[in-house]
């Protein structure tokens, strides 16, 4: 038996793999088997390597195995893995909170989790316990866009407007109002925001958006004005803003945080994925002076809240040398030449067969295929196959086929990677 029986057969017999329909997974699927990864390349069993498209679920935003960031992980591994955040300080969380609130003007705190659904999760009962103990106790729904995604927890999936992640779930979610994205488009969708923000401020603990750009939902982009005029609002209706900066933040859109193309600063924001370069699961929320002071006085007013990895001294460690390399390597400076070359392809995409629509912004590229904008349409399963023969790994949305390549990913790379999306489209 090959290596690669091996592992499939028991990867079959006993795996549940995510956002998969395993009998199709079992009984149709050939899935690639990753033994290493270097850079934007992954590396299957047999030697065989595939330009990773998405940078590995969006968080691998400084490629796979930075040499700087395995040091970092290697000696922080071998002085202290983990300790309660319970009653203890550590360097590591202490200078990663100054570090990362030092690029992020207007907060003053930092709430550590695992994840960018704990992230999200964290900032929802944040919002909701901020006002049941500061006189607005009936301040307990949510407003969002359909269309967004903001994690699979319960909380998350609450505030999400996927209606095929929510499905299952429907009757047991937190109350969240919602304003169409599919009908009008975002102009229309933000205008509805807005009155329903004004007709319900009353009862709203904080409407919660994706800035710039619904990644899930297939790489929908806004413009920034409509972001700046929802800030507006919840600033005058005093209804928290919560920018889900889990896939934008960064430097994924342009600049660190995709909120910054609109120059507004929302009052929770929350980050995971480049936070440690998809080397580690940890997340941070970062909230105002405000809000942290909401939350001060006696034991009633203690979020209670916290999960065994908080703040936990490897990630910490990684995510402080994350920020160093960003700067050092001069990460989002030098990214704007590759943004370039994708705006630049995607804009020559129009023209393929059967391109409906191509947009870009920042180190994102998406295009459209014709047909329904259904999530679960198959017709990108045949551009990912096309793709894989060519040796590029690829994750479409349903009829959207997108890049969200590492950030420095080679020039050479990245042109190989934008010949095989031209080239899978057409075959496909
Ligand atoms: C905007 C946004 N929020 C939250 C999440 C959830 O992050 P995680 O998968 O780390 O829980 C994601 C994941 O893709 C996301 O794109």
């Amino acid at each position: 038996m090959t290596l690669r029986d091996d592992i499939l057969s028991r990867d079959r017999a006993h795996v549940w793999h995510p956002y998969t329909q395993m009998q199709e997974y079992l009984e149709r699927t050939e899935p690639l088997v990753i033994q290493s990864a270097q850079g934007s390349r992954f590396v299957d069993v047999n030697g065989r390597s595939y330009l990773d498209a998405n940078a590995s679920w969006w968080c691998s935003l400084l490629g796979h195995q930075h040499p700087r960031l395995v040091k970092a992980l290697t000696e922080q591994a071998a002085q202290l893995c983990h300790v309660p955040l319970a009653g203890i300080a550590h360097e590591q969380s202490a200078l990663l909170a100054s570090e990362l609130l030092a690029r992020a003007p207007g907060f003053s705190r930092v709430f550590y989790s695992d994840n960018g659904s704990t992230a999200v999760e964290v900032s929802l009962k944040l919002a909701l316990q901020y006002w049941a103990q500061n006189g607005r106790p009936e301040r307990k729904r949510f407003l969002a866009l359909t269309g967004s995604y903001h994690g699979d927890t319960m909380g998350c999936v609450s505030v999400s407007g996927i209606e095929v992640f929510r499905q299952s779930f429907g009757n047991v979610l937190l109350e969240c109002l919602r304003a169409p994205t599919d009908a009008g488009g975002y102009e229309q969708a933000f205008e509805v925001l807005g009155q329903l923000l004004a007709a319900h401020a009353h009862e709203l603990a904080a409407v919660i958006v994706e800035p710039m750009v619904q990644g899930s939902l297939g790489m929908r982009m806004y413009r920034p004005e409509l972001l700046r005029a929802l800030r507006e609002l919840t600033t005058k209706h005093d209804v928290f803003l919560i920018c889900d900066e889990v896939f934008t933040g960064y430097g994924r859109t342009g600049p660190f945080w995709a909120s910054e193309h609109a120059g507004i600063t929302a009052d929770i924001v929350c980050t995971a994925k480049g936070f440690t370069a998809g080397m580690m699961p940890m997340a941070a929320t970062l909230v105002t002076e405000r809000i942290f002071e909401g939350f001060l006085g006696d034991g009633e007013r203690t979020f209670y809240y916290g999960h065994t990895f908080c703040g936990n001294p490897l990630g910490a460690g990684l995510a402080r040398e994350v920020l160093r390399v960003y700067t050092d390597e001069r990460v989002l400076e030098l990214a704007q030449g590759k943004a370039a070359r994708i705006g630049a392809a995607f804009e020559r995409f129009r023209d393929l067969p059967d391109v409906v629509e191509t947009r870009s912004l920042g180190m994102i590229g998406a295009l459209d295929l014709a047909g329904s904008k259904h999530y679960l349409e198959p017709r990108g399963k045949r551009v990912y196959a096309e793709a894989l023969r060519r040796g590029a790994y690829l994750r479409p949305l349903g009829n959207t086929i997108y890049i969200a390549p590492s950030l420095n990913i080679p020039d050479t790379d990245l042109d190989e990677l934008l010949g095989i999306v031209e080239d899978s489209v057409r075959a496909a």
